[in-house]
C-alpha cells in the first residue's frame, strides 16, 4: 500500500508538504505538550494564545492535551473543550495562530485512571477498563498524592465515552481548529485500553486486540463522522511505560492498531516511539516501520528527534512528519533554527508545567524583529 509514496530529501523537511486537505508550510510539527497555565474553569487565556502564535512556523501545531470532559481531567489547570468559556478561549488561541498563517489541531484527552478524586466532578472515583490501580502520584491542586484505585467502567457507559470524544469534536469545530489528534498514548484512557497491563476485561472491549482497540475505533469513528477522516489523527506510544503502562506482546498489539486505524483512512499515525522517562527519552525495542507499512496516511515520527535525525528518518522514506516537544517549546521559531543548524536556546524545564510567562512565552526568537 505504500508504494505510491515518493522518496524525500532531508531538506524536504523545510518544503511544503500535503497533511490531509492541507498544505502545511513544512513537515516540522509542534508536539502536544501540557503546560497547566490554562485560567479558571480550565479556560485557555491570552498568554496561551500568545505561546501558540510563537510557534505558528510550524507546519502544524498539536495542542497540548485538552479534556473532552470534566470526567476527562487529571492535572491541574490543563485546558478542556467541554464548555462555552472554553470553547471561546480556544476561539482565540485558533485565531492568533490563524493569524500568523499556521495550522493548530487540538488533542483530544480522557485521562480515565490517571486523575484523582480530588480533580473529579463530585469526588468521584477516576474511571479505568478495569479495576488497576497504577503505581505513583496524582498532580492534584493539594499537591502530589497516591494514586487511588479506579473505577472499571460498565459495558454501558462506554458509548457515553465515545459521546465525549464526539462532542467534543462539535466543540473543536467551533473553536476554529484545523482538525484534531485522538490522544491514544501515554498511559490515558484509551490507551489504557488497548494495552494488556491496563486492560483485564472480559467484555467485548477486553482479551484479543481486536477487543480492546475497539473504544479506540468507536470514538475515532466518532470524531470522523464530525472532521472527516482526512482532518483527524491518532496519537499512539507503543513502547512508552510512562504512567505505568505495559504490554504483553506490544509489537502484535500496535501493528493491529495500526491496520484497524488505516482503515478508517485518517490523515496520520503519530508515533511516540520511544519511552518518557524522568530523564528524557529512551529508545526502545520496537520495529515502527511495520506500523507504517500497516498504515495509509501519514507517518509522523516523535521522540529525540534532532534535525539530523528528521532528515535522515524522510531520507529513508521512514516518516513523513517529525515532532518535535522540548525543542518547540523552548524554540518558539524552531523551523528556522532547524533549517540553520541551531543554535537552540536552554531549556528551563523548572518552568514546564504551570506558572506564568516565564519558561513560556519568553523564550528568544533568533531575530529579534521576527
Ligand atoms: C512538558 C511536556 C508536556 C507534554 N505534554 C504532552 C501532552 O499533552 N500530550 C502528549 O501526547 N504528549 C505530551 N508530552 C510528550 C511530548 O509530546 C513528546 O512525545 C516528548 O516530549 C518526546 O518528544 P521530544 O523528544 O521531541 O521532546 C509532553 C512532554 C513534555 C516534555
Amino acid at each position: 500500500m505504500n508504494a505510491q509514496r515518493k522518496s524525500l530529501s532531508g531538506d524536504d523537511l523545510f518544503r511544503p508538504a500535503t497533511l490531509g486537505p492541507y498544505t502545511v508550510a513544512n513537515r516540522i510539527v509542534m508536539a502536544p505538550l501540557t503546560r497547566n497555565r490554562a485560567g479558571p474553569g480550565n479556560v485557555p487565556q491570552p498568554m496561551n494564545a500568545e505561546y501558540y502564535a510563537q510557534r505558528a512556523s510550524a507546519g502544524l501545531i498539536i495542542s497540548e492535551a485538552t479534556q473532552v470532559s470534566p470526567q476527562g481531567v487529571g492535572y491541574p489547570a490543563t485546558p478542556g473543550i467541554h464548555s462555552a468559556q472554553q470553547v471561546a478561549g480556544w476561539k482565540l488561541v485558533t485565531d492568533a495562530v490563524h493569524a500568523r498563517g499556521g495550522r493548530i489541531f487540538c488533542q483530544l484527552w480522557h485521562v480515565g485512571r490517571i486523575s484523582h478524586p480530588s480533580l473529579q466532578p463530585d469526588g468521584a472515583l477516576p474511571v479505568a477498563p478495569s479495576a488497576v490501580k497504577p503505581e505513583g502520584m496524582a498532580f492534584t491542586y493539594q499537591g502530589l498524592q497516591p494514586f487511588v484505585m479506579p473505577r472499571a467502567l460498565e459495558a454501558s457507559e462506554l458509548p457515553g465515552i465515545v459521546e465525549q470524544y464526539r462532542a467534543a469534536a462539535n466543540s473543536a469545530v467551533a473553536a476554529g481548529f484545523d482538525g484534531v489528534e485522538i490522544h491514544s498514548a501515554n498511559g490515558y484512557l484509551l490507551d489504557q485500553f488497548l494495552r494488556d497491563g491496563s486492560n483485564h476485561r472480559d467484555d467485548a472491549y477486553g482479551g484479543p486486540v481486536a477487543n480492546r482497540v475497539r473504544l479506540l475505533l468507536e470514538a475515532a469513528e466518532a470524531v470522523t463522522g464530525v472532521w472527516g477522516a482526512d482532518r483527524v489523527g491518532v496519537r499512539i506510544s507503543p513502547v512508552n511505560s510512562f504512567n505505568d503502562m505495559s504490554d504483553s506482546d506490544p509489537q502484535a498489539t500496535f501493528n493491529h492498531v495500526a491496520g484497524a486505524l488505516s482503515s478508517l483512512g485518517l490523515a496520520y499515525l503519530h508515533v511516540v516511539e520511544g519511552s518518557i522517562e524522568e530523564e528524557g527519552y529512551t529508545p526502545g525495542a520496537f520495529d515502527f516501520r511495520q506500523l507504517r507499512e500497516r498504515f495509509a496516511g501519514s507517518y509522523m515520527a516523535n521522540g529525540g528527534y534532532t534535525a539530523q535525525r528528521a532528515k535522515a528518518v524522510l531520507e529513508s522514506g521512514d516518516a513523513d512528519f517529525i515532532a518535535f516537544g522540548v525543542l518547540f517549546l523552548a524554540n518558539p521559531d524552531l523551523p528556522v533554527r532547524l533549517e540553520r543548524g541551531g543554535p537552540f536556546n536552554p531549556v528551563n524545564a523548572d518552568r514546564f508545567y504551570g506558572g506564568d510567562q516565564t519558561g513560556y512565552t519568553d523564550y528568544p526568537f533568533l531575530d529579534p524583529g521576527h
